[in-house]
């Protein structure tokens, strides 16, 4: 496994996993779906500062490079690309790119300049790896339609492979941010699959209604002790309010559990 981006031959398919460490089950399930469809797979790890509020956890964010090496090793992973801080941003830097509109909706609007830092991070990653494929959890359902809008309107060919949200046993989405969780939180937190399932439920059965589908996903929240940050029926494809749910809609959440904020999402009609 080499820990750098080399130069390749065009005629093999690159596929790429962009993350920030400490990997988990679900960033290991793309691993493997780029391993299967691409002939080389490349994967960085970088804790992109850019995309962390002021207010925070980048100091606190998750890491564990040596043991995340060995897991890439163990699913052989080709190359891993370990940007530094100053690769990335060196002093003076000055340039972003922002995906209007859709980057202070839903998440963006309780972290403000989150998307801008992530759609420059991934920029720079995709220039430096050059992949055809990018692979992507549908958990960060925004973070993917943004990243699509970016590579459209900025006529980038590489394409992004939705990959299905891996969860843990009882329902919760995995996420790095999971480990901030105490044991009591963990058993609250449970609550943000049982919030979309019981709204899958209701849709399933008929109810379309937005206010209604919204309301039931509220309350199971609250009743866990769950504080919503949003909880919101949009459009798949352009992030849009809907009042009524249909085939092309997705309800998406953001929930504290204690001070940890944790996001999941699901199309009620899968
Ligand atoms: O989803 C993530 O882990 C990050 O937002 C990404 C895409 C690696 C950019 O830093």
């Amino acid at each position: 496994m080499q820990k750098s981006v080399a130069r390749r031959d065009r005629s093999q398919v690159t596929g790429f996993v962009p993350t920030m460490g400490f990997l988990h089950q679900g960033h290991l399930s793309l691993v493997e779906r780029c391993r299967e469809n691409c002939d080389i797979c490349v994967v960085s790890i970088f804790v992109n500062p850019a995309q962390f509020g002021p207010k925070e956890d980048l100091a606190n964010y998750p890491r564990d490079l040596e043991q995340d090496l060995k897991l890439l090793s163990k699913y052989g992973v080709d190359q891993v690309f370990l940007p530094t801080q100053e690769d990335m941003y060196p002093s003076g830097y000055r340039t972003w790119v922002e995906v209007e509109g859709w980057s202070s909706i839903l998440c963006g609007a309780s972290r403000p300049g989150h998307f801008r830092g992530v759609a420059t991070v991934v920029l720079k990653l995709l220039h430096l790896v050059q992949p055809q494929k990018m692979f992507m959890g549908s958990k960060d359902f925004q973070q993917t339609v943004i990243l699509e809008k970016l590579l459209q309107d900025l006529n980038l060919e590489t394409r992004i492979i939705r990959c299905p949200i891996v969860r843990e046993a009882d329902g919760l989405a995995m996420s790095s941010r999971n480990s901030y969780l105490n044991a009591e939180q963990r058993i609250q937190a449970r609550c943000l699959f049982q919030a979309l399932q019981q709204a899958k439920i209701l849709y399933q059965q008929g109810t379309n209604s937005s206010q209604a589908l919204i309301q039931v996903a509220r309350e199971i929240i609250s009743a866990a002790g769950g504080r919503p940050d949003y909880i919101k029926l949009v459009d798949a494809t352009t992030l849009e309010e809907r009042d009524e749910a249909d085939d092309n809609t997705r309800l998406l959440l953001a929930v504290f559990i204690g001070t940890t904020r944790l996001i999941d999402n699901d199309a009620l009609s899968a």
